[in-house]
C-alpha cells in the first residue's frame, strides 16, 4: 500500500508520513528532513527489543551517527528524574543545537523526549516515531509534551511541534491487545467527534491496510484541530472526549487502570449523561458502547459518583469555578459545554448505567 502523507500546518509545519515497513527506510526521512546531523534515540526498554536495532541500521545507512538511551518501559518512568537522565546523556554525549532527539515508542516515550528537546539548550529539533496505536492516532501529532509530578499527570510539560512523524503500523502487530485497545479508544473519539462514516469504518476488522488509512484520517483530524487552536485555549478542548471523567476513573484506580480504557468508560458516560439532559441525539451513547465493547473496551465505572466528582474536580483542566465538558450532539459532532464545577456531579450520576 502506497504512502499517506498528512502536513499539519503549524509553525513552519511538518508531514506525518504513514506506510507499512516504513521503519527500516527511517533514516532516508530523517536525513531529508534535518539533515545528517547527529541522532539520539530516545526509546523504552520494550520497544529496544523489538524495534531499535531496525532503526539504527536505518540511521546507519545514510550516514548519520547516533546515540541511544533506554529507559524503563511504562507510565512511571515518564517523571523528572528520567527527564533528567535523558538530559544528562544529551550532554554528556555533547549533542548541539543542530542535532535531532528520535522518539522511538508510544505516548510515554514521545512526550517525554519530546519535552527534552523542548527544553535540552533552549530547544532542540525532535522526531516522533510512534509504535503505539495511541501514539500514531493521538499523541505523536500535535506538539504537547509532558512529564507527570508526584501531583498529577501532564503538570509539566511544553508545546513543541516534531520536525517529522514516520509512522510504520506494522509496528502495531506486536502490540498486546490491551495496548491495542487503549489506542482504539482514542481512534473511536475521532469518529465520535469528527465524522460519523470514520465511526462506520471502526466495524471493520482492523488490517494492515486499513489501519493505514484509519491513523491518516485520525491524523487529519488531529491536525486541522491543532492548526486551529496550536496552545489549547478553545477548539483543542474537544479532543478531551471521555477525558474528565476517564481522567477521575485513572485516578480513582490509582493509574491501574489505563489511559484508554478510562477515557472508553468516560465517553460513554458523558454520552448517556448527553442523552439524559437532552444535549445529545438519542441511540448516540447505544452506538458508542456498541463500539467500544466490540474492542473489549469498558462503558461504565464501578467508582461512586462521590468519589469519580471529587477525582474529575482536582483535574487540572478545571478553571476556576467553571468546567468545560465535552458533549457528544451525535455521532461525528460534539460541543464543548462550560459548566458551573456543581454540575459535573449531575453529569457523573446521569452518566453511569442504571
Ligand atoms: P506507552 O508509551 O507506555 O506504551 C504502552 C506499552 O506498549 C509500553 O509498555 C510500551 O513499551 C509498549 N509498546 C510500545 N510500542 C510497542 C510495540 N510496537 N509492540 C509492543 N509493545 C509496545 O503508552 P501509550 O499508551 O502509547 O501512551 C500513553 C501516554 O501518552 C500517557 O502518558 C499519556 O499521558 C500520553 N498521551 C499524550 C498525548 C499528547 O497529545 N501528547 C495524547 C494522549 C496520550
Ligand atoms: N490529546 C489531546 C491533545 O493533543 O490536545
Amino acid at each position: 500500500m502506497a504512502r499517506r502523507t498528512v502536513k499539519v500546518n503549524v509553525g513552519k509545519g511538518y508531514e506525518v508520513i504513514i506506510e507499512n515497513g516504513i521503519l527500516k527506510n527511517c533514516g532516508s526521512i530523517v536525513k531529508n528532513t534535518v539533515g545528517k546531523n547527529r541522532a539520539a534515540v530516545i526509546t523504552d526498554s520494550n520497544v529496544t527489543k523489538l524495534y531499535l536495532d531496525t532503526v539504527l541500521e536505518s540511521l546507519k545507512n545514510v550516514g548519520i551517527e547516533y546515540e541511544y538511551f533506554v529507559f524503563e518501559a511504562g507510565e512511571k518512568s515518564k517523571n523528572i528524574s528520567t527527564l533528567s537522565d535523558i538530559l544528562e546523556f544529551l550532554a554528556e554525549k555533547k549533542f548541539v543545537r543542530s542535532d535531532t532527539i528520535i522518539a522511538l515508542g508510544g505516548g510515554v516515550t514521545g512526550d517525554m523526549a519530546g519535552f527534552a528537546s523542548a527544553v535540552y539548550l533552549r530547544g532542540i529539533k525532535f522526531i516522533q516515531i510512534p509504535t503505539t496505536l495511541l501514539a500514531a492516532v493521538d499523541s505523536s501529532v500535535g506538539g504537547k509534551t509532558a512529564i507527570d509530578l508526584s501531583a498529577g499527570k501532564n503538570l509539566a510539560g511544553a508545546f513543541k511541534q516534531p520536525e517529522a512523524v514516520i509512522c510504520d503500523p506494522e509496528t502495531l502487530s506486536t502490540l498486546p491487545e490491551n495496548e491495542f485497545a487503549n489506542g482504539m479508544a482514542e481512534t473511536i473519539k475521532y469518529g465520535i467527534l469528527f465524522s460519523e462514516e470514520l465511526f462506520e469504518t471502526f466495524e471493520k476488522e482492523p488490517t494492515a491496510d486499513n489501519l493505514c488509512e484509519m491513523i491518516e484520517k485520525c491524523v487529519a483530524f488531529k491536525g486541522r484541530t491543532v492548526e486551529n487552536d496550536e496552545f489549547d485555549n478553545g477548539e483543542r478542548k474537544l479532543l478531551n472526549l471521555g477525558h474528565t471523567i476517564g481522567h477521575a476513573i485513572e485516578k480513582c484506580s490509582n493509574f491501574a487502570i489505563t489511559h484508554g480504557h478510562a477515557v472508553a468508560a468516560g465517553t460513554a458516560m458523558i454520552a448517556r449523561a448527553g442523552e439524559a439532559l437532552g444535549l445529545t441525539e438519542k441511540g448516540t451513547a447505544a452506538r458508542a458502547e456498541y463500539m467500544l465493547k466490540k474492542y473489549s473496551l469498558p462503558t461504565d465505572s464501578d467508582y461512586s459518583v462521590e468519589d469519580l466528582t471529587a477525582a474529575a474536580l482536582s483535574d487540572k483542566k478545571r478553571a476556576g469555578d467553571k468546567i468545560t465538558l465535552v458533549v457528544p450532539v451525535k455521532i461525528g459532532e460534539c460541543i464543548l459545554k462550560n459548566e458551573p464545577v456543581e454540575a459535573l456531579k449531575k453529569y457523573i450520576e446521569l452518566g453511569k448505567e442504571k
